[in-house]
């Protein structure tokens, strides 16, 4: 790992020069207008950074932004990778490493999901403050990296108590529907049948979605303080289940995003 590492790093650093990043952030399909608020002084494709993953379409014209977002210098992974794409676990966090190796002290994240949950509805936002992890897989499997985190990590808060308090603060100020949510990971692709939505609500879920959690993980890890927020945007109830499609989710996603950017900006500002 630390050769990877250490050869991203200096690449990285050719282009960026001197440039630290306080914050990371990876944005969700369909998610990713905040980079339109970012005063954007490099930015680099994964195809041009070495040991980047970069095997699908969508992913090879993924870009990491380098620049000041409401007055705070960031890193931000336009194009996210998921367990469903083929991607193994450590190519999906191998970026969240190197935003640490550069200088990020804390990690955000935004991604659509599901509601499990009767009073979380299509459009509302969710804050999360823990997670239930079924992806079949663990970025931390295999020898630890004892540079970067202990063999055992502790979970007992993943996500910063301290910045879910402050993004609610924001989010009622603004007057936005949020909750606390736990958020469930599947590996997807396919959305969940009746039985697996019912499943996921009684052992304790509020929202489910295909990603983050691996991320979640490795920041956890690595000490990096974590802030993660979901734009709800379909309906799992298991008792009245319609279809949804891709496009449904898209367009809804599309629709909340100026909320959670507002959030994700105003949050930022204040660390
Ligand atoms: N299930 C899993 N992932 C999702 C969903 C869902 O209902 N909606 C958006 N991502």
């Amino acid at each position: 790992m630390s050769n990877f590492l250490d050869e991203t790093i200096a690449a990285i650093r050719r282009k960026i020069g001197d440039f630290v990043p306080e914050f990371g952030i990876i944005l969700g399909t369909g998610l990713g207008k905040l980079v339109d608020e970012i005063e954007v002084s490099h930015s680099l494709m994964y195809s041009n950074i070495p040991n980047f993953p970069i095997s699908t379409v969508e992913f090879h014209s993924g870009r990491l932004i380098f620049g000041v977002l409401n007055g705070r210098n960031v890193v931000a992974m336009q194009g996210r990778l998921h367990y469903y794409e083929g991607y193994t676990m450590e190519e999906i966090t191998f970026p969240v490493i190197v935003m640490k190796a550069l200088g990020v002290k804390k990690l955000f994240v935004s991604n659509a999901a599901g509601s499990l949950n009767p009073s979380i509805l299509k459009g509302d936002l969710g804050i999360i403050d823990d997670h239930i992890n079924l992806l079949p897989d663990n970025p931390l499997r295999g020898p630890n990296e004892g540079d970067l985190g202990p063999r055992f990590p502790d979970m007992s808060e993943p996500y910063s108590k301290k910045m879910i308090e402050q993004a609610f603060d924001i989010a009622h100020r603004l007057d936005y529907r949020v909750h606390k949510v736990v958020y469930v990971s599947t590996p997807g692709p396919n959305l969940e049948t009746r039985a697996e939505y019912r499943y996921m609500r009684i052992i304790g879920g509020d929202i489910v979605g295909m990603s983050t959690v691996p991320e979640v993980i490795v920041a956890n890890h690595m000490g990096l303080p974590v802030f993660a927020i979901s734009v709800v945007t379909d309906e799992g109830f298991h008792s009245d289940l319609k279809p949804v499609s891709l496009r449904e989710i898209v367009e809804v996603a599309a629709q909340a995003e100026p909320k959670m950017t507002k959030i994700l900006k105003e949050l930022i500002a204040v660390q």
